[in-house]
């Protein structure tokens, strides 16, 4: 896929490993400056390592507001603009409803709607006034349908897509695209944690997240993609989209 992300400079969460790693890898390779963030600084370095010369470590954790907003503040005084977030740092934490910890579900939501939303307050912030910009949020396919035992991570990515939706109508007017990509079961040790019942073998790469990801920033500026849903290949088509 040709896209030439040259002298733009983009911010990948939860870079350290699995779906993040290989976005940041993917831009790095495309061209762009890629910031890499989680709170893992070894992991990130290694991270950084792999992509070699193109990438800059900050370390935060996003469900401190604190730490996203320092996150910000240095992206502001070392390169003073932003064209590309990738929001994509989550946790799941997995059961019942009947019976799931408060405080779990509190976790989930502070990291993957609170710290994505701010996270997008601030993109927006240094957006705005450049008139130009992407935002790509890493939503899930339990962003449209329910699963057993994820309630709490099901209602954050119900969360996501919701901010999702609004922000891309409010950002319309600065020439700042928004968009969500719905991946179903990816090879990452989170998908082992939350299903599994799932072969490893027929899960979907982190690589084809990254495509995606590619694929939206390679569109002319005449198109958009609001919302990308990527399957398992063994999965049924169509089912709740
Ligand atoms: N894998 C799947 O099957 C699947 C399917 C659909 C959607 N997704 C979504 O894809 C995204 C990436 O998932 P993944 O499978 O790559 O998960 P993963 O391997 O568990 O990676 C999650 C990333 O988030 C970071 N993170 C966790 N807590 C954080 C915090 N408090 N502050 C900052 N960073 C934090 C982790 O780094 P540190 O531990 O270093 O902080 C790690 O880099 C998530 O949004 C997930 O919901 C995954």
């Amino acid at each position: 896929m040709q896209v030439n992300l040259k002298d733009r400079i983009a911010l990948v969460t939860g870079a350290s490993r699995g779906i993040g790693r290989s976005i940041s890898m993917a831009l790095a390779q495309a061209g762009a400056h890629v910031i890499i963030t989680s709170r893992n600084v070894e992991q990130l370095q290694k991270v950084e390592k792999e992509i070699g010369g193109n990438a800059t470590v900050i370390p935060a954790d996003l469900s401190a507001h604190d730490d996203v907003d320092a996150l910000f503040d240095l992206i502001t005084d070392r390169e003073g603009r932003l064209d590309i977030l990738v929001n994509n740092a989550a946790i799941g934490l997995w059961g019942h409803l009947v019976d799931f910890s408060i405080s779990d579900f509190d976790k989930i939501i502070k990291l993957n709607v609170r710290g994505l939303y701010l996270c997008c307050q601030r993109a927006m912030k240094l957006m705005i006034p450049q008139k130009s910009g992407y935002i790509i949020n890493i939503s899930s396919v339990v962003g449209f349908k329910g699963y057993p035992n994820q309630s709490a991570y099901t209602a954050s990515k119900h969360a996501v897509m919701g901010i999702t939706k609004s922000l891309a109508v409010e950002a319309r007017e600065h020439n700042i695209q928004v968009s969500a990509i719905q991946p179903g079961g990816v090879e990452t040790d989170f998908a082992f944690e939350a299903r599994p019942d799932l072969d490893p073998s027929i899960l979907i790469k982190p690589e084809d997240i990254a495509q995606s990801v590619l694929f939206l920033l390679s569109l002319s500026d005449r198109a958009w993609v609001d919302q990308i849903y990527v399957r398992r290949r063994n999965g049924t088509p169509f089912v709740g989209v």
